[in-house]
């Protein structure tokens, strides 16, 4: 053990981490691309894109140039009573992004703080209205993050049961497939007929963290519209999703209806610096416009709209909009489905699927497909110690890289995960 990793053990608490049994973690010192480079000299391809935050690759210049320039402009201010031009122009651009079907922008630090303001924007909504709604609804092996009003909305289980009786109500529907998806719509429009839902929240078209599960654009359209006829606010939890993963800007611009709220994260600053957005209608902005302070959403955070992560959001749209990126995702969207399609009868998978950039892989294992299986933790170090970083999701391999991947690097990405097919059968 390196003396970095020493230190590590004696002083840092790692996110999502057994310490008492895992093993000691990657000291990565550089990155570049989509490259990591280790203390001890060895170079790992980041193919989760580090936590699906990073779409540009690591390192890149043209943002680093942008975050200086911001540095010695302006670092960070105050946002309550205080406007800076970054913060503007991001708000600007994200609303051009979606077409100018959202009217309003929250900033916040992440992704689950996105979620946490779309959730008080929600209740306090009805709230302000005078309307008693108390109920959310949202789909079985839903993630949207960590603190406690995204973790009430999330897959109850083996994350969250400590607190579990901390969560407000929330009903699940079962996860759409082509076989229950008729009856999945009927039991929605039954629960919003009770008049007592206040908002459903979505992964919109596929379930990240619960194994990159894809589910129907139409099933999503159809419950958005439910959702409208009942009055029930319906949030887009685009975190994952958002720019151009799903081989769109946003997920949602593969549906016709529209929520109203998005949440937005990860990849919205290139990966490199935290921030959130929650973007809202005007129709919700102004139930919070009165002569009362207590109606306004009294929420913030010291970072609120942090100046360099705005100028990281505006360089990497730059970056993201070009001919360059656009065709980038493009050729990654075809290569995964060229892939998926070569190997939908290969007997060591499960399932094989793909959505824009992202290819998810079940292997077929007799262990069930939970987070906390051995494959796992096998997979993981079959990969590190081939010179990848993919970190499965249970039995779910998965690849979503950033962009600036090169067609032989994503081949020696789908090689290293047939071979480690190939190697559990012996
Ligand atoms: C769909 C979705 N929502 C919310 C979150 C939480 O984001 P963060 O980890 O930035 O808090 C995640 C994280 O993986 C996510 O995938």
């Amino acid at each position: 053990m390196s003396s970095l990793s020493e230190k590590d053990k004696l002083h840092v608490w790692h996110p999502f981490t057994q310490a008492k049994t895992a093993l000691a973690p990657l000291v990565i010192t550089r990155a570049e691309g989509v490259w990591l480079f280790s203390e001890d000299g060895k170079k790992y391809m980041d193919v989760n894109s580090s936590w699906w935050t990073n779409i540009h690759g690591h390192g890149n210049k043209y943002i680093a140039d942008k975050i200086r320039e911001q540095f010695l402009e302006l670092d960070h201010v105050i946002f309550a009573g205080v406007t800076h031009p970054k913060a503007v122009e991001l708000s600007e651009r994200i609303l051009n992004l979606l077409n100018n079907d959202f009217q309003k922008v929250f900033f916040s630090d992440n992704g689950s703080t996105s979620v946490e303001v779309a959730i008080k924007m929600v209740y306090q909504y009805w709230f302000n209205k005078g309307i008693s709604k108390k109920r959310f609804l949202a789909i079985e092996g839903a993630y949207h993050g960590d603190t406690f009003g995204a973790m009430s909305v999330g897959q109850r289980g083996n994350f969250n049961q400590p607190f579990e009786h901390l969560f407000f109500d929330v009903d699940f529907i079962p996860f759409p497939t082509a076989e229950n998806e008729k009856d999945v719509l009927k039991s929605i429009e039954a629960l919003f007929q009770s008049g007592e839902f206040a908002g459903f929240i979505f992964e919109p078209l596929i379930q990240g963290a619960a194994g990159m599960r894809i589910y129907s654009a139409d099933f999503l359209d159809k419950a958005i519209q439910l959702a409208k006829k009942h009055q029930v606010l319906t949030i887009a939890d685009e975190v994952m999703t958002g720019f151009y993963r799903t081989g769109t800007a946003f997920a949602i611009n593969q549906i016709k209806a529209r929520p109203d709220i998005i949440c937005l994260s990860k990849g919205l600053t290139g990966g490199v610096l935290p921030l959130g957005l929650t973007v809202s209608t005007i129709e919700i902005y102004n139930a919070f416009l009165a002569d009362e302070t207590a109606k306004a959403l009294l929420h913030g955070h010291s970072f609120t709209g942090n100046a360099l992560a705005c100028a990281s959001s505006c360089a990497s749209l730059d970056l993201l909009l070009s001919d360059n990126t656009l065709n980038a995702v493009q050729r990654i969207t075809n290569s995964h489905q060229k892939f998926v399609l070569e190997h939908s009868n290969n007997p060591m998978f499960d399932s094989i699927n793909s959505l824009g950039t992202i290819l998810s892989i079940s292997l077929k294992t007799d262990e069930g497909n939970s987070y906390f299986q051995q494959i796992r933790d096998r997979a993981y170090q079959y990969f590190l110690a081939h010179g990848f970083l993919i970190r499965p999701l249970g039995n779910v391999v998965f690849v979503n890289p950033p962009y600036c991947i090169t067609d032989a690097e994503l081949e020696s990405v789908y090689k290293v995960i047939l071979d480690f097919g190939a190697s559990l059968k012996k």
